[in-house]
C-alpha cells in the first residue's frame, strides 16, 4: 500500500484556491491513501462566528467534499482531509475519510486547542475506526496528540494506520507521534501545514510543517522540512501493525492490566 501526506500552506478563507491547489498537487500522484492537514480548505484562524458559519460545510454534500470525492474517483485513492464541518448540531473541526465511492466516515476533534474552543463544538463521535480493505484507519486531529488516550482508543479497535491532520504550532508533536506509534504499534501519518497566520488583532500563529510518517514500530519513514511544500508517499505493509509482539514473552494487548489503571483524576488540586 502506498500512503503519505500533502504538506502545504492553505490561504485563509480562499476555499476555491486551496481546493485548486490540492487538486493540482494530487492530480498525478500514485498512491492509495493521502492525508491532508487540519482545516486545509479554510485556513485556521477564524475571527467571528459568522466567518465559521460561512466557511464550514456539510461533510456529506458540501461543495469541497464533492470535489474531494471526484478526485478520489479519478485517482482511485483514499483521502483523509481536515475540514471545517457545518452540521445540524453546530460547527466542528473535523477530519473526513473519503474514497472512490464517496464519504466513508467523519471524526470530530475532541481536544480543541486554544481559540478553537470559541469557534467549534467539542467532537461527539468518539474515535471510530474504518476498514477500507487495504487497512483499518483511525483519525485524530492535531492537539489530540497530547492525550495518549486518543491514539490508544484508536489502536484498541485494531486500527493499522492512525491518520493525523494537523496545524501544529507547538514543537513537541513530531517526536511525540513516534511514541504514540511505539506504544500502540501502529503506523502514524501526521499531515501538518506550513506558513504563518496573523488575522486582525489576533496572536500570530506559525505552523511548524514537519509532516511525517512512522512505521508500526516507530521508525520514521520521513519528516518533511518546516517550510517545505509537497507530496511525500512511501510503500508500507499495514498488516505489520497487527503484530503486537514486543518480546518473546510480551504482547502489547495481552500484557495490559486495565484493572490497575486510573482513567479519571483522583487528585484534589
Ligand atoms: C492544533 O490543535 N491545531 C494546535
Amino acid at each position: 500500500m502506498k500512503a503519505g501526506v500533502f504538506q502545504f500552506c492553505p490561504k485563509f478563507g480562499e476555499v476555491e484556491g486551496n481546493l485548486n491547489l490540492i487538486e493540482n498537487a494530487l492530480s498525478k500522484v500514485d498512491a492509495d491513501l493521502i492525508v491532508l492537514p487540519e482545516l486545509c480548505t479554510t485556513g485556521y484562524q477564524f475571527t467571528s462566528h459568522d466567518e465559521v458559519e460561512a466557511l464550514c460545510e456539510s461533510v456529506l454534500d458540501g461543495s469541497s467534499i464533492r470535489r474531494f470525492i471526484q478526485l478520489c474517483e479519478d485517482r482511485q485513492f483514499y483521502l483523509v482531509v481536515g475540514i471545517g464541518e457545518r452540521s445540524d448540531t453546530g460547527c466542528y473541526n473535523s477530519s473526513v475519510l473519503i474514497g472512490p465511492k464517496g464519504h466513508i466516515g467523519t471524526y470530530r476533534k475532541v481536544h480543541l486547542f486554544n481559540k478553537e474552543k470559541t469557534w467549534f463544538k467539542q467532537g461527539d463521535l468518539g474515535f471510530p475506526v474504518w476498514d477500507i480493505g487495504l487497512a483499518k484507519i483511525g483519525m485524530m486531529i492535531c492537539f489530540d496528540w497530547i492525550f495518549p488516550e486518543a491514539a490508544r482508543s484508536i489502536a484498541l479497535q485494531d486500527a493499522d494506520i492512525l491518520c493525523h491532520p494537523a496545524n501544529l504550532v507547538l514543537p513537541f508533536c513530531p517526536d511525540a507521534m513516534i511514541t504514540r506509534s511505539i506504544e500502540n504499534r501502529i503506523f502514524t501519518i501526521t499531515a501538518n501545514r506550513t506558513g504563518t497566520e496573523s488575522r486582525e488583532a489576533q496572536e500570530s500563529f506559525h505552523f511548524i510543517g514537519q509532516s511525517q510518517m512512522t512505521s508500526s514500530k516507530g521508525d520514521l519513514f520521513f519528516r518533511m522540512g518546516e517550510d517545505e511544500s509537497g507530496v511525500h508517499i512511501v510503500e508500507i505493509d499495514p498488516t505489520q501493525a497487527r503484530n503486537k509482539q514486543i518480546t518473546e514473552t510480551n504482547q502489547l494487548w495481552d500484557d495490559r492490566h486495565p484493572e490497575t489503571y486510573i482513567i479519571n483524576r483522583t487528585g484534589k488540586n
